[in-house]
């Protein structure tokens, strides 16, 4: 069944472990998703970026997406989730990630989200409590739960609570849940988003045990995120450039660094960066092993990987089969083996 976030954090937290919350930029994701999840009997976090909801509203400059586009892409994921997850035996949420304003919070849940991040991270804190308490006002009369940021991500490693922080600041934390309603908070405690994380990251696991503690203190009920959580497989960077990509240095969180973060109060961690990689090694793999297919209804596709061999955002490669990565219509063969690699 398609579920708020809410009771699936809710569970995690009672039984202490993290759910991994995966990006999707095309619907036909969401069916492989659901499916891998079933195999593991686990309930499933889907999100969709504001930008990929632009993306799959058929905006090949997603960057530049108008609500009409981001209406139109979350009603194709939104359809898609709800024919895969309505009828799965778990629970399903579908999660808008990196929210920028009431008008995206709007289009995804009139899309058929069930969660929402309204992301006001970068704006004064009594502004992003104000956007943010706006937001669950709305959400909530919705049945949708609201995922929150306070804290900037990365950067600064040394001046943890100094006035110029990035970190976030546990007693700023009690005052925005309170204050705010939030069903989820995103933190930051040395993650970063992207592929340039930098070598040997080490997380503050201190600051979310501080914010734990401090809501447990005020009896409040928030779970916390851990965002830009990707470990950047270095085998799968290696394998993009064997296959003629050009990514140079990339790197990620330790696996063991986010498994200790999991006892110290983190609940759900958000990958996004981890799949591009796979998604670009997967589509050079295809073209490598069937040669043929760049003379086929894949030829654009091609065509922009053989241009683009430093990007691995797989948005910079599929506007030629819009289509698909809208509604998720095949046209041919090709187009069901892209499918598969994607
Ligand atoms: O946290 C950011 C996510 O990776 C989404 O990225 O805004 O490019 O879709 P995006
Ligand atoms: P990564 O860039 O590490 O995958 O982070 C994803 C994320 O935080 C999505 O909100
Ligand atoms: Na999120
Ligand atoms: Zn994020």
């Amino acid at each position: 069944p398609l579920v708020p976030l809410k009771p699936v954090l809710d569970a995690a937290r009672r039984h202490g472990y993290a759910q991994g919350a995966f990006n999707v930029n095309a619907v036909c994701q969401a069916k492989a998703a659901i499916e891998v999840h079933e195999m593991f009997r686990s309930p499933v976090i889907l999100q969709g970026a504001d930008l990929a909801n632009a993306f799959m509203g058929g905006r090949a400059d997603f960057a530049n997406g108008t609500v009409e586009d981001k209406i139109r892409g979350a009603k194709n994921i939104g359809d898609a989730v709800k024919l895969y997850g309505e009828h799965s035996p778990v629970p399903v949420v579908l999660h808008l990630d990196h929210g920028r304003d009431m008008e995206s919070v709007k289009a995804a849940i009139a899309g058929g989200y069930t969660s929402v991040m309204i992301d006001g991270s970068s704006l004064p804190f009594e502004e992003n409590k104000e956007l943010t308490r706006e937001v669950v006002k709305y959400a909530h009369a919705h049945g949708v739960s609201v995922e929150g940021e306070l804290g900037v991500l990365a950067g600064v490693e040394d001046h943890v609570f100094a006035a110029s922080s990035t970190y976030t600041n546990p007693l700023s934390a009690v005052e925005f849940v309170r204050d705010t309603g939030v069903d989820a908070l995103a933190i930051s405690y040395g993650t970063m988003h992207g592929a340039s994380k930098g070598k040997n990251v080490k997380l503050r696991r201190e600051i979310p045990i501080a914010i734990r503690e401090c809501l447990a203190h005020e009896e409040l009920d928030c779970a916390l995120v851990s965002h830009g959580s990707s470990t950047v497989p270095q085998y799968i960077v290696r394998e993009i450039n064997e296959l003629g990509g050009q990514i140079g240095e990339a790197h990620g969180i330790p696996v063991a660094e986010l498994l200790e973060a999991i006892p110290a109060g983190i609940n759900k961690i958000n990958v996004d960066t981890d799949i591009r990689l796979a998604v670009t090694r997967n589509m050079r793999e295809l073209f490598e092993r069937e040669p043929e297919l760049k003379e086929s209804s894949l030829a654009g596709v091609w065509q922009l990987l053989d241009e683009k061999r430093e990007q691995f955002d797989p948005r910079a490669f599929l506007p030629p089969v819009y289509d698909l990565v809208m509604y998720g219509t095949v046209a041919d063969e090709a187009q069901e083996k892209l499918v598969a690699a994607i």
